[in-house]
Order: C-alpha cells, then sequence, then structure tokens
C-alpha cells in the first residue's frame, strides 16, 4: 500500500512556511513604502493590495518549495525510474542491478549493534574516509548511476534512496519481494563515518565472518542466506583483486549460489592474484575464501543444503534477512508505512 502526504495538508504547510519567507524578503517592503508615499488616505485599497501581494508571494513561493524542497516522494515512482536505468549493455553482464545490491548491503553492513553507530542510516559512504575505504571500491558506479534519480526526486535522501536501490534491484532480477521502509536521514559530514574494517574481509572464514556478522546482530542462518546474494554479480580485479562470476546467471537471482557450491569441484586458481577458487570443470565460475567456509563450518552447511533444495525457503529467509541489514539502526518513526513494491 502506498501512503501520501494528504496533499491539502501538504500545501498548508508549505504556504504557511513560505508567507513568513517571502513576506519578510525586501522587495515585497519596498514595494509597500512607495505605494504608501504616493497614496495618501488609500489604506483600504493598501489593505487589498498586501493582501494580494501576499497571496501571490505565498503561492509562488509555495511552488517553489513544493517543487523543491517538500514534494512527497511516491517511492513506487522512484522504485520505478532505479528500474528504468538498470539495464545497460554496456555495463559487465548487461545490468546495474548487482553493484547496486552491494551498495545497499556496503552502506548498511557497517553497523555496530553495541554502539549503535554504522548502518544505511546517513549515507556516510558520500565522504571520504568511508568512499575510500578498500571494501568499497568500485561503489562509485553505483552511487553516480543513482544521481540523476535524486535529482529527479530531490526529496528522497541518498541513505533512502541506496537502500530502495537494493531492493529494486533484487526484485527486478527476480528476487522475492523485499519489505523497505523510508526514514533514513543523511549525515552533513564525514564525522559519521565509521571505521575502516567493518565489512567482511574475503580472504577469511568462518570466525572472521562471525564476528562481523554476529555484530550486526545476525545469526549462522541469516549469514548464509545473504550470502546467497552471490548469485549476482562479479568480482572484479581491479576493484577487490579477485575477479570472475559465482553463477552463470549473474543477473538473476537465484540459489544457483548454493547448488553450484555443493554441486562443483572447487579447486584453487592458479594465477598472481589473491587465493580464490574456480570451478573444475569450466574454470569460468569462482568462489572466495569467504564462500568456501560456509561449506567447511557445520552450523553454516546445514543452511547452504537446506536453501540448495529450496529456492522458496532460500528466497523466504533472504528476504527477511536483507530487509533486516537494510533497518539496522535506522530510527524510523511509528507510523512510517512499510512498502512493498511492484515490480516495473
Ligand atoms: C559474507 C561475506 C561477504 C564477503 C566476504 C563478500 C565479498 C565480496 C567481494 C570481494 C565482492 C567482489 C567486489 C568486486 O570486485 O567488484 C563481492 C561482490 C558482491 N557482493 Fe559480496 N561479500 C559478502 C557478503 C555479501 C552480502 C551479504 C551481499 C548482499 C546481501 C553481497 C552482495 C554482493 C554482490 C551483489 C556482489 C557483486 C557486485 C558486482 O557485481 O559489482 N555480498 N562481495
Amino acid at each position: 500500500m502506498i501512503r501520501r502526504l494528504n496533499p491539502v495538508f501538504a500545501s498548508i504547510k508549505t504556504q504557511s512556511h513560505l508567507s513568513r519567507r517571502f513576506l519578510t524578503t525586501r522587495p515585497i517592503q519596498r514595494t509597500q513604502s512607495r505605494f504608501q508615499s504616493t497614496q495618501s488616505g488609500g489604506s483600504k485599497s493598501n489593505a487589498g493590495l498586501y493582501a494580494t501581494l501576499a497571496v501571490i508571494a505565498a503561492a509562488a513561493g509555495g511552488w517553489y518549495y513544493y517543487q523543491n524542497e517538500a514534494k512527497p516522494v511516491n517511492y513506487q515512482e522512484v522504485y520505478n525510474a532505479i528500474a528504468e536505468i538498470l539495464d545497460n549493455a554496456d555495463y559487465d553482464d548487461g545490468s546495474y542491478g548487482p553493484v547496486l545490491v552491494r551498495l545497499a548491503w556496503h552502506a548498511a553492513g557497517t553497523y555496530d549493534k553495541a554502539s549503535g553507530t554504522g548502518g544505511s542510516n546517513g549515507a556516510t559512504m558520500r565522504f571520504n574516509p568511508e568512499s575510500a575505504h578498500d571494501a568499497n571500491a568500485g561503489l562509485s558506479v553505483a552511487r553516480d548511476v543513482l544521481e540523476p534519480i535524486k535529482k529527479k526526486f530531490p526529496s528522497i535522501t541518498y541513505a533512502d534512496l541506496w537502500s530502495l536501490a537494493g531492493v529494486v534491484a533484487i526484485q527486478e532480477m527476480g528476487g522475492p519481494t523485499i519489505k523497505w521502509r523510508p526514514g533514513r536521514a543523511d549525515a552533513d559530514t564525514a564525522a559519521a563515518c565509521t571505521p575502516d574494517g567493518r565489512l567482511p574481509d574475503a580472504s577469511k572464514t568462518q570466525d572472521h565472518l562471525r564476528d562481523i556478522f554476529y555484530r550486526m546482530g545476525f545469526n549462522d542462518q541469516e549469514i548464509v542466506a545473504l550470502a546467497g546474494a552471490h548469485a549476482l554479480g562479479r568480482c572484479h580485479a581491479d576493484r577487490s583483486g579477485f575477479k570472475g562470476p559465482w553463477t552463470f546467471s549473474p543477473t538473476t537471482l537465484s540459489n544457483d549460489f548454493f547448488k553450484l557450491l555443493l554441486s562443483e569441484k572447487w579447486v584453487q586458481k592458479k594465477w598472481d592474484g589473491p587465493k580464490q577458487f574456480e570451478d573444475k570443470q569450466t574454470g569460468s565460475l569462482m568462489m572466495l575464501p569467504s564462500d568456501m567456509a560456509l561449506l567447511s563450518d557445520k552450523s553454516f552447511k546445514k543452511h547452504v543444503d537446506a536453501y540448495a533444495k529450496d529456492q522458496d525457503l532460500f528466497f523466504k529467509d533472504f528476504a527477511a534477512a536483507f530487509q533486516k541489514l537494510e533497518e539496522l539502526g535506522v530510527p524510523f518513526k511509528k507510523e512510517a508505512p512499510i512498502f512493498e513494491f511492484k515490480r516495473l
């Protein structure tokens, strides 16, 4: 269900704000004094003129404010606009979807439940040093591609926009419906950036994964469900140092990541890059050391087995875990509506 601001209420709010702003500006005061000096005894008509001017100023200002600042956001329209820009034959596998999912996850995955710092609220990756953290290499592509959407819908915050873009990408690439709420604010300065090292290091294994994800408040089952996003996209040698896609259909979300993890024989890739694995049969797919840890750890493997067998179960658990990820540390208003967006 889409909730809009009542337009009557919105216009009352904007007009009163603007009339305050516009009625105190100089041009109107000058007009008033000139009028008073040339017209004697015309207090009645003066009053009428002032009232007319005030109404015109308020209306013009209201229109400006409505266009530029206070326009209530129709989130389904933003959803549709993002969905429209996903496909691009010149980029990677033909879609910006995977890199947008990665942006939404990296913006949120800095959360620390003990201190309440980090998370998608703030969109702090706009600022150095967070934008320059190694883990975020390449995410300027995702931030830049969303810039025209921000211009078109200036009232949405960057923090909400990035998070929503992750939802759009997942849904439009065949994934489950993700419930989503607006309410994230943008930080004004780099002061809210989290320290480097809060996102997972792909060269590490289960203990590290638990350190990182337990810190956010996730359990083993949620860690495995979230890792299933590696059905999407690819590693880029010039970003992370790793190279290649995890599945043969990197622009479709499915449980293929788990199926391939179990069905293929994974051997260490011989190359001068960081340690990673490739499928013995084709040599065209890859797994990170952190992905392989899902196989070698008994508690993780149980969920890999379950998700490989049952895509519906994976979708259900992934949708819940991704919503939780995107909401970590966000001070939602009690009455914030929860959206389920229609696909394009
Ligand atoms: C479990 C720990 C994780 C590690 C160590 C990890 C690591 C990585 C690395 C190294 C890349 C390659 C980046 C590049 O070179 O472009 C990558 C890409 C990606 N990751 Fe993860 N990731 C993890 C969890 C997640 C989660 C939780 C999600 C989302 C729910 C996710 C979504 C993605 C996507 C969609 C890509 C592809 C991006 C693209 O194609 O540009 N990852 N990840």
